[in-house]
């Protein structure tokens, strides 16, 4: 018997900031005395379906030991999604993981929130129809700001969802913050079930970012296409290349974009100097131990129920709950 809060629907809500915020964010990373752009840039259409493409590469350990974890432990994982809650995933991508949960998991609606417009949409109506009894509403907006959920979810219980290792690209200074924000979407007693890739071998690290097949590149490059179509800006991805390494201090890998030569590059109106071997920095993926991750937890008030990993401790699912009232 259907529940009454149980409706099959889909609903587009888009939530993403305005063009020109986007552009003033760019020329100002692009301005800083350390040149940076925000990894969020990297997902125009072509960036996610690089991505997806990073995905299935040999040395990616992450997505398949992750999926390995959450398939291991589909039925312990069942039991941290609450029938009839509402599923709202951070970076939602091509939402197959999600699929895993939705397999054993009964929550009445998914919010799949994405920047990227394009695959959000196809994922998220792919989910629809493939999931009988379940209410979408997929969600365009950056979850680094404020927004805010489609108000038909008001009522619902939230489970958080954000796999990936996407939490990684955040600054742990900066992460107690957005967990703060998620509590405040989940509520009190709320659940969020994060994906979190934990420190090893530097190799291993190193291999995952510089993929023999050069996708990791081409995906880091893309960003400079993506800067192009948005913010007026004239890059020559040729004149640019890929670095990753993994920085066992800070324990994160970095990825930068360097300066093959001495250029300037118009954005959006401004004139940027490029030295020969200057770098714009793309993104920052941290490496977590266990106790690392939890104290930033809970400096957020979420505490950490439970977790699941795989044999060889590469990968960790995390299950934190809001602890506040
Ligand atoms: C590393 S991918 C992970 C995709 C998928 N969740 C997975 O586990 O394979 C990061 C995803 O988050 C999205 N994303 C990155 N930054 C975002 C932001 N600030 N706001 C909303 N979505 C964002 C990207 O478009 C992309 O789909």
């Amino acid at each position: 018997m259907r529940s009454k809060v149980r409706r099959r629907e889909f609903r587009f809500f888009d939530r993403q900031p305005p063009v020109p915020d986007a552009r003033e964010e760019l020329v100002a990373g692009l301005t800083a005395p350390a040149k940076a752009v925000s990894p969020k840039y990297f997902y125009d259409e072509a960036g996610s379906q690089l991505f997806e493409a990073i995905t299935k590469l040999p040395e990616y350990y992450l997505t398949r030991t992750e999926t390995g974890i959450l398939e291991d432990n589909r039925d312990d994982i069942a039991q941290w999604v609450e029938p009839d809650a509402c599923l709202v995933e951070y970076g939602s991508g091509s939402s197959a993981k999600t699929r895993i949960l939705l397999e054993t998991c009964r929550p009445a609606a998914y919010v799949p929130v994405d920047i990227s417009r394009g695959q959000l949409l196809s994922s998220a109506r792919e989910i629809y129809e493939d999931f009988g009894d379940l209410a979408v509403y997929p969600t365009c907006a950056d979850y680094s700001r404020s927004f805010e959920l489609p108000s038909i979810a008001t009522g619902l219980r939230k489970v958080g969802f954000f796999p990936g290792s996407t939490i990684g690209n955040i600054e742990p200074a900066e992460v107690p913050d957005f967990l703060r924000g998620v509590g405040r979407v989940i509520g009190p007693g709320g659940r969020f079930i994060v994906g979190v890739d934990t420190k090893k071998a530097e190799s291993m690290l190193n291999a995952a970012y510089n993929d023999a097949a050069g996708v990791t590149r081409a995906f880091n490059l893309n960003i400079l296409r993506h800067i192009n179509a948005i913010a007026g800006a004239d890059f020559d991805m040729t004149k640019f290349e890929h670095e990753a390494h993994y920085n066992g201090e800070r324990g994160r890998v970095e990825m930068y974009l360097t300066s093959a030569e001495r250029q300037t590059v118009r954005v959006n109106g401004a004139f940027i100097e490029f030295g020969r071997g200057e770098r714009i920095h793309t993104e920052h993926s941290y490496k977590y131990d266990a106790d690392g991750f939890a104290i930033l937890a809970e400096q957020a008030g979420l505490r950490w129920l439970e977790a699941r990993r795989d044999e060889s401790c590469h990968f960790m699912v995390v299950l934190l709950e809001n602890a506040g009232d």
